[in-house]
């Protein structure tokens, strides 16, 4: 007999327990509220939910938060390190404890980037302890205390500088985005701004007592860095549950928005603290094509196939999904298209974030509506192997 899932947060992602789903910006999220309502309402204790577009893993962490076990996948290093991040529990001590044993792993770094960008960005002192800290954790990351450090270090890479105390190692920087070198030593110079020399450990602690206070519901689940788009995912997925669990009931997602293909170039200085270049990388391996629209429905089209072979009958998809201004594609379009023939039915679609209504009078609310709309929210139900697999994949 299956029971509803207990929803613990009174106040939803507003609640203490929801703070670590903020551990470190990313681009184009959903707010916590989006899975979490989903979930939330209809979910029952014990079922599976997958994001094959995990980001910084809001729908694993909402997922955890009601209890159920959850997989992820992405094919950013951020945004793996972020997710994983959502789904351990060590505590502020142990944290610390990673954090002062990793710097003492190493009394000088064996790789410190120079250039007027790294000498304006970081004290001195700062970037050396920052290189200390990235290269412990490169040679090991295995443990929770690890796996929390280091998105704490990658969401206090760059920010606002505070007059009262610092939360962040750097020179004033957006938060968000990665400073782009040539603006930003412009900008430091223009202000004469210079980097401080922070307390990296201080930081370190003041972040890890916000994220890491709350005890947290521990479940079964993982995040995988892969490609979605490859059936190679199916059978990495499959030997996770090692024919213990029937598939997935739930699918919480959000494809790149159609445009948006500069999550790694954005994300550089994240990136290379997880050991990618000093300079901005511009490689977009892994990352869906934003060539045309064509191509792009083509991959998503797979996509979607890969994550039904994953998923039980009657599993529920919901996909918020978007295409940025400056291209004139109407992302309802691209969704149909892409889910054509793929086992997946849609039945609701609905302008992203508002109640849900019926598809025929979102059809006319979205189609009515002067330009493409920006940003939508798809409902679909796997349907494809219900007559011939009526219990799931195993
Ligand atoms: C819109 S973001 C997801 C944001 C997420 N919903 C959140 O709340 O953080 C889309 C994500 O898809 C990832 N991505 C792009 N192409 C991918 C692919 N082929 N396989 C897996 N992930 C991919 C990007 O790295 C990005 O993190």
């Amino acid at each position: 007999m299956s029971k509803p899932v207990q929803n613990p947060l009174n106040n939803g992602s507003r609640a203490p327990e929801a703070r670590l789903n903020a551990i470190c910006p990313y681009f184009t999220m959903f707010p916590l509220d989006f899975p979490l309502g989903i979930l939330g309402s209809a979910a029952q204790a014990g079922e599976w939910v997958l994001d094959p577009f995990c980001g910084r893993g809001t729908t694993n962490f909402a997922a955890r938060l009601l209890g159920l076990p959850t997989i992820g996948v992405d094919s950013s290093p951020v945004a793996v390190a972020l997710s994983q991040a959502k789904l351990v529990s060590p505590s502020v001590e142990e944290i610390m404890d990673a954090a002062r044993r990793a710097l003492d792993e190493r009394a000088e770094p064996e790789d410190v980037p120079c250039g007027e960008f790294w000498e304006l960005a970081y004290h001195q002192s700062v970037l050396k302890d920052l290189c200390r800290l990235r290269e412990a954790l490169l040679a090991d990351c295995r443990s929770p205390a690890r796996i929390a450090l280091r998105a704490i270090i990658l969401g206090a890479l760059h920010g606002p500088q505070s007059r009262s105390y610092p939360s962040y190692f750097s020179n004033q920087a957006p938060r968000t985005y990665a400073p782009k070198p040539a603006y930003s030593v412009r900008f430091w110079r223009e202000n004469s701004l210079l980097p401080r020399k922070v307390d990296v450990l201080e930081v370190i602690r003041i972040r890890a007592e916000r994220y890491y206070g709350e005890a947290l519901p521990s479940v079964p689940g993982q995040i995988l860095s892969g490609d979605s788009r490859n059936p190679g995912i199916i059978a990495r997925i499959r030997q996770l549950f090692d024919g213990q669990v029937r598939g997935f009931s739930w699918v919480i997602t959000s494809p790149p928005y159609f445009g948006m293909k500069t999550y790694v170039p954005d994300q550089w200085v994240r990136n290379w603290f997880l050991g990618g270049p000093p300079v901005v990388d511009y490689s977009v391996d892994g990352q869906m094509s934003h060539t045309n629209p064509e191509k792009f429905c083509d991959e998503l089209h797979e996509t979607w196939k890969n994550v039904g072979a994953l998923c039980t009958p009657g599993a529920t998809m919901a996909i918020r999904f978007g295409c940025i201004n400056s291209r004139k594609i109407d992302p309802l379009e691209i969704m149909e298209r892409s889910l054509a023939e793929t086992g997946w039915a849609v039945h609701r679609v609905v302008a992203a974030g508002s109640p849900k209504r019926g598809k025929r009078q979102a059809d006319h609310f979205l189609r009515a509506a002067p330009g493409p709309p920006l940003e939508i929210d798809v409902y679909a139900m796997w349907e494809e192997d219900r007559r011939r697999n009526p219990v799931g994949w195993i």
